[in-house]
């Protein structure tokens, strides 16, 4: 089924094609009105194309509504206000009819040119240090542009370009073989590779030919040293181990794991091309790519004086690997704001390559504590299990308050929903571009903005519809919904909305716009919940609210599961 916005479209365009058979016209928008005096939806079509037209944009209106009538199953009434604006009234029985469809049918964005492969890129961690706080954000938003982009039915590809190529591999390699605790690293391989790494920055200190030992481990593994490649290739294994733990609980999936260490073969070519097509020129031994003024960018050094291959590189490898092995519909990179620069650069070099492929680099702020106080705790960084963890314990404390009689296992089991949905919903439902403040207080809350409060008003949904189960009243396909009241009609045009906000969240790649969208239809429904009872009514308006209070949770369900959120039965 399409967005309802496309069904008013339809109706609207037979009338248009017949009064103005030959005009090329702009085409048609209709938008959510802003105010409900205003009807449920509105065009501002007659003014758009009064030139072309010819004539008053009021008067082009009346046309068009005349043309329109009433003798459609859609529209209840038009009207005309200001300078042409055209509102539109929908029958009741069409939005009953359109809400009952929606969860049964799958959603059609035929607007879109979804041909090819979206290949988002997202997570990317360094290897050999464990994930912290600072990987969330990419990891949750890509994530949720994901299953966006599936949602509008683009063909996504998600790649975990993870770091595995750079100078900290030689610095591995000697910490391991001269601090190596072999019990602790058994326990936990990860946290020991930490250590010695630290251990080798604090050593090399008062010890500098360490770095040139470093740097020679690290030329003998890039030119295939059996014992380091096979001790790089244990880093990896043991940390996409550990990282696979945590993508596991946060419900986090990739198509493809090339780190930078795939595209390394490729740079060679690269530098060639940059060189051969003038791009990358000679300075003071390396090779560097100077920008036009207009551009306002810094030279990017596309190869060292030692003949090493950078960040950039390798990212410019991707896009031609990518471009090569995919018909490509767009590349999406997710990182925090620190790296504007190095896309803005190797985005430019790209286009002088003259690659023409779509790129998108969103960035996001950073996200910090307010009182610091878990910060601290442990060092510098948060890890990003010790979050996770903590997220789990809070919502843990809640669930004994509120539900003690569940059996553990079932606490066990929501505290962990919950806490993880109130980690990624406190990220998802902020302007990704500003800084997060991160409080547990404000996160796992049961009201207001968060995900608890979605997930609670889906659970409570399913305990009505199990209520009235028990009483014997169930919806069938046959079930209509009928309107009786004007806080109930509210909340089922704004069901209607659902895909458009998913359209504007995807198009945007702003999550926070779908959050906005539940958390108003959680309020909306608590709302209809109060003032219109479901299960003391008669069989006709009790299966109907049922109805509608059944498509709700499961536009809540499949919200949050865009946002990778999930729901629980009880909680
Ligand atoms: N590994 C990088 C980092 O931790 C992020 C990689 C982002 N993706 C990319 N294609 N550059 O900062």
């Amino acid at each position: 089924m399409l967005r309802i916005e496309k069904y008013i479209e339809e109706v609207f365009m037979t009338a248009i094609h017949k009064l103005y058979p030959d005009k090329e016209l702009k085409p048609i928008e209709i938008s959510i009105a802003t105010n409900e005096k205003f009807g449920d939806f509105q065009t501002n079509f007659a003014m758009m194309n009064s030139k072309i037209i010819g004539g008053n944009p009021r008067k082009i209106a009346e046309e068009i509504v005349n043309e329109i009538g009433t003798c459609n199953h859609l529209i209840e009434k038009l009207e005309i206000a200001g300078p042409g604006f055209i509102n539109i009234f929908l029958k009741d029985e069409y939005l009953g009819e359109y809400v009952s469809k929606m969860t049964t049918e799958k959603f059609e964005y035929t607007e879109l040119n979804t041909k090819g492969d979206v290949i988002i890129d997202y997570s990317s961690p360094n290897i050999a240090k464990r994930m912290h706080i600072g990987h969330l954000r990419s990891t949750i938003i890509g994530d949720a542009v994901k299953r966006l982009y599936n949602f509008l039915g683009y063909h996504t590809v998600a790649d975990n370009h993870i770091g595995d190529w750079g100078t900290q591999f030689g610095k591995l390699i000697i910490g391991y073989r001269k601090w190596l605790d072999k019990e602790a690293y058994e326990k936990n391989p990860i946290e020991e590779l930490e250590r010695v790494y630290v251990e080798f920055s604090k050593e090399s200190e008062n010890d500098p030919s360490l770095d040139d030992l470093a740097r020679e481990e690290l030329k003998k593994l890039q030119d295939g040293d059996k014992e380091n490649y096979a001790l790089w290739q244990e880093f990896i294994k043991v940390s996409l181990d550990e990282y696979n733990k945590l993508y596991n609980r946060m419900g986090i999936t990739f198509d493809t794991y090339y780190g930078e260490s795939f595209y390394h073969n490729m740079m060679p070519a690269v530098l060639d091309e940059l060189v051969e097509k003038g791009l990358a020129v000679e300075d003071q031994g390396a090779k560097v790519v100077f920008f036009d003024e207009k551009d306002n960018l810094h030279p990017c050094i596309v190869q060292k004086k030692d003949g090493a291959f950078l960040y950039s590189t390798s990212d410019i490898a991707t896009v031609k690997f990518r471009k090569e092995n995919y018909d490509i519909n767009r590349l999406i990179y997710l990182t925090d704001e620190r790296q504007q620069d190095h896309f803005k650069q190797f985005f430019k070099i790209t286009e002088m390559l003259g690659w023409d492929i779509e790129k998108i680099h969103i960035w996001f702020g950073i996200m910090r504590f307010a009182d610091g106080v878990f910060s601290t705790r442990k060092g510098n960084v948060i890890r990003l299990e010790q979050l996770l963890d903590e997220g789990k314990k809070r919502a843990l404390e809640v669930i004994e308050e509120k539900n003690p009689s569940l059996s553990d296992e079932e606490k066990n089991n929501i505290a962990e929903v919950v806490g993880v949905g109130a980690i990624k919903y406190a990220d998802l439902s902020q302007n990704r571009q500003s800084p997060i403040i991160f409080e547990w207080d404000k996160v796992l809350s049961f009201e207001g903005n968060t995900a608890p409060y979605l997930q609670y008003s889906y659970a409570r949904i399913q305990s009505i519809k199990k209520k009235a189960e028990e009483m014997g009243k169930v919806i069938t396909a046959d079930t209509k919904i009928v309107i009786k009241d004007k806080i109930e009609r509210n909340l089922v045009t704004f069901l209607t909305l659902f895909p458009t906000m998913v359209l504007k969240a995807g198009e945007t790649y702003k999550p926070n716009l779908l959050t906005d969208y539940l958390f108003d239809l959680a309020k909306k429904f608590n709302t209809f919940y109060n003032a219109c009872p479901i299960l003391n009514q008669e069989d006709e308006v009790l299966l109907s609210r049922l109805l509608i209070a059944d498509r709700t949770a499961e536009i809540l369900r499949q919200g949050l599961d865009l946002l990778g959120i999930k729901t629980v039965d009880r909680m």
